[in-house]
């Protein structure tokens, strides 16, 4: 299978994973599915960036998914509803942390009983309930850079925890600044900047969450070089949590579409944030989660710097940006598969783009 852009789409082409709708509870088109042009005008509509199609040459590419579509259209609703009901919660009570304990097992116990660990996949997220999608994302990226790091069970929980509810701050955050297109004024950041400590002060109460997650929700936004909020703390003084937690966040929100930007390509999100190594971020855990996440997922189509086109069929541990990838130009080298990291006369071959202009894309297909 390869991974096709909406706009790029064809009727005709057969798909070979289910489409999901933004908003949706059941996907919008099955896989095995043929395209028709009403499909396809529906999913520009509505937004969906691209479809993983069937193509001949590429039937080796299997996608390794932890958590399908519909689990996490499950979870993103289970997450909701604890939230909205926690809260409404007063005292000490805290009865929603239990459910919420739920999720965070049901994430730890499937990423520690497989073996695929990497973010592989190009996922539609719900835009409108952007908040529980990302909590969603953020506890996962957590758990799997946690695993990375040879965590206990009991701290890929408590990881898991601090990771669903490192934005809980935000629900006591007006919809205007929160929502708003554009850039915040200062007045409006200052509020925004509170958002860390408010989900402190609702939580701190409740006894069944430790220290350790209370500080990794407070320090999600300090940076390496003390420029972060609220408490502009530097390096040694973020905990192990709030380090993993600002990685796994930054992630998931450059990835996301936004009411203020469209969403970044994880190749182009992940070298950003190479940038940002020792200023944002400590990158003895930046490395782990370099071992998490696909800079190119399987199915993508790119380009080489040596003029061919190829598919991405593997990802490797560790070098997100180097994966194995399959030759689909014609000629010689048509179907070889190289592995960009590890291959020795591969060392000069380098992915230059991902392939989204309409006539390179045909090229591929009618060949
Ligand atoms: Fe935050």
């Amino acid at each position: 299978m390869i991974f096709v852009l909406s706009k790029n789409l064809k009727p005709g082409m057969k798909l070979a994973r289910d489409i999901w709708g933004k908003n949706s509870f059941l996907p919008l088109v099955c896989a095995g599915s043929k395209l028709t042009q009403r499909s396809i005008n529906n999913f520009i509509t509505r937004d969906i960036i691209g479809a993983y199609i069937e193509f001949e040459g590429s039937e080796d590419v299997k996608i390794k998914e932890l958590f399908p579509m519909e689990v996490k259209v499950r979870v993103t609703s289970e997450i909701k509803r604890i939230f909205q009901s926690l809260l409404l919660e007063k005292g000490r009570s805290f009865q929603n942390i239990k459910a919420l304990n739920h999720v965070a097992d049901y994430i730890v116990e499937v990423i520690s009983e497989n073996d695929e660990c990497m973010m592989n996949v190009i996922d539609i997220k719900n835009y409108n309930e952007y908040s529980y999608v990302h909590s969603m994302q953020v506890s996962i990226i957590c758990v799997l850079m946690g695993k990375k790091l040879k965590f206990s069970n009991l701290k890929l929980k408590d990881i898991a925890i601090a990771g669903l509810l490192h934005d809980l701050g935000k629900t006591f955050i007006p919809l205007e600044i929160l929502d708003k297109e554009g850039p915040l004024t200062e007045d409006e950041f200052a509020i925004m900047k509170q958002h860390p400590n408010l989900a402190i002060s609702k939580l701190s109460s409740c006894k069944t969450l430790s220290k350790v997650i209370l500080d990794g929700i407070n320090q999600h936004h300090e940076k390496m070089d003390g420029t972060g909020y609220p408490h502009n703390l530097r390096s040694d003084q973020i905990s192990e949590f709030g380090k993993i937690i600002a990685i796994a966040d930054v992630y998931d929100a450059l990835t996301t579409d936004r009411s203020y930007r469209p969403a970044w390509d994880a190749h182009k999100a992940i070298n950003y944030m190479i940038s940002c190594a020792d200023s944002h971020f400590d990158v003895y855990y930046l490395n782990a989660f370099l071992s998490t996440v696909a800079a190119y997922p399987i199915g993508v189509l790119v380009r080489l710097n040596i003029g061919l086109d190829a598919v991405v069929v593997d990802s490797n541990e560790g070098l997100p940006l180097n994966p194995t990838i399959k030759i689909l130009t014609q000629g010689e080298h048509f179907g070889k598969i190289i592995n960009l990291a590890n291959d020795r006369d591969a060392l000069t071959i380098q992915i230059i783009d991902i392939i989204k202009d309409e006539n390179s894309l045909k090229e591929i297909l009618n060949q």
